[in-house]
């Protein structure tokens, strides 16, 4: 048995851009996923979560997916998970060359999924590292991450950038632009918050939609241009420490990713509640349409602002995370 876990990610800038090869910044945050793998001879997988939002939920497959799980979670959600792990575990069969093996897979995870902190890629970096130690094999950080993106291009249908999966693969604040994907060393202290209304976007939905949009209105697709000059300038705010610059930034980019049709009522409110209570900056994370808003803010008045908004169910600190994948136990 070998469990491994991997942390979830906020982005400091640049989601939605970066599935175009713009550049974009995420943060590793301390919230992991955790997965326990063990070996099955019968060549079948087995899944249990005990994830935030599908408390209970077991499935067991042997090829076709049946996602019926007793929970309170839209179906979408569930075969959505149960897509990323089959897929995991059939990139850990590959790298072990063993085509073969079944596993008993346990998830537990303190991100929600599809709020927009990573919980899918860092369920899948997680997996691909339990599930090939299992095996024997022991991948490099860059080569899960590069499995783990292979996983969500897939489940996406192609509508994926390397962005997730590298963070959480190798922690920390990292830039990534197309395939080249790089650790930024010497980050100052970043004071995040995070809003949580209790809801959740469908990623593949909302890529496609800025996709139609872009393909339709030149102004679009300049609206995505203009966030990868916002993140290059981010990353020079980020170099000098400068985190009022970078608080300004964020703003604009909310702004932007609003434009875009990618933000919600309660995402808004809760970017709002932040600004006026004079944090540095606010803006969704993750692909939107519902989910968690990422806030810098060096004082309690945001997470107080918050935890007051109607529409925030949950706000919290977030410390960047400078481990990414790593075994728990073997
Ligand atoms: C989702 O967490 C981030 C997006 O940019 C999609 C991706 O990068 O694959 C919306």
């Amino acid at each position: 048995m070998v469990v491994s876990s991997a942390p979830g990610k906020v982005y400091l800038f640049g989601e939605h851009a970066v599935v175009y090869g713009e550049p974009a910044v995420p943060c590793a945050i301390e919230r992991r996923a955790r997965v326990t793998v063990e070996e099955r001879d019968d060549g079948a997988l087995r899944v249990h979560s005990t994830d935030l939002t599908l408390d209970g939920f077991t499935v067991e497959y042997d090829g076709a997916a049946d996602a019926s799980a007793d929970v309170d979670v839209p179906e979408a959600l569930v075969e959505a998970a149960v897509g990323y792990v089959d897929a995991a575990a059939a990139q850990a069969r590959d790298a072990a060359d063993r085509p073969d093996a079944g596993f008993d897979i346990t998830i537990e995870s303190e991100l929600p999924l599809g709020a927009g902190l990573g919980s899918s890629a860092a369920v899948v970096v997680a997996g691909i590292d339990a599930a090939t130690r299992e095996l024997g094999v022991q991948l490099s950080a860059r080569e899960i991450a590069d499995r783990a993106y292979r996983v969500e291009y897939e489940v996406q249908d192609g509508q994926a950038s390397r962005a997730d999966t590298f963070c959480s693969a190798v922690g920390g604040a990292v830039r990534v632009e197309g395939d080249d994907c790089q650790p930024i060393r010497d980050v100052p202290n970043l004071p995040f918050v995070i809003g949580y209304d209790g809801g959740a976007g469908d990623t593949g939905e909302l890529v496609a939609g800025v996709r139609r949009l872009k393909e339709e209105y030149p102004f679009a697709a300049d609206t995505v241009e203009s966030i990868g000059d916002l993140v290059r300038q981010g990353e020079r705010a980020l170099e000098a420490g400068d985190l009022e610059e970078l608080g300004r930034l964020m703003n604009f980019n909310h702004g932007l990713l609003e434009a875009l049709g990618v933000s919600s009522r309660s995402l808004d409110e809760m970017v709002w509640a932040a600004r006026e209570s004079d944090a540095l900056g606010a803006k969704l994370t993750g692909a939107g349409g519902g989910g968690c808003i990422v806030v810098l803010d060096e004082t309690e008045e945001a997470r107080t602002a918050l935890s007051y908004t109607p529409g925030c169910e949950e706000t919290f600190r977030a410390e960047l995370d400078t481990d990414g994948v790593r075994v728990e136990e073997r």
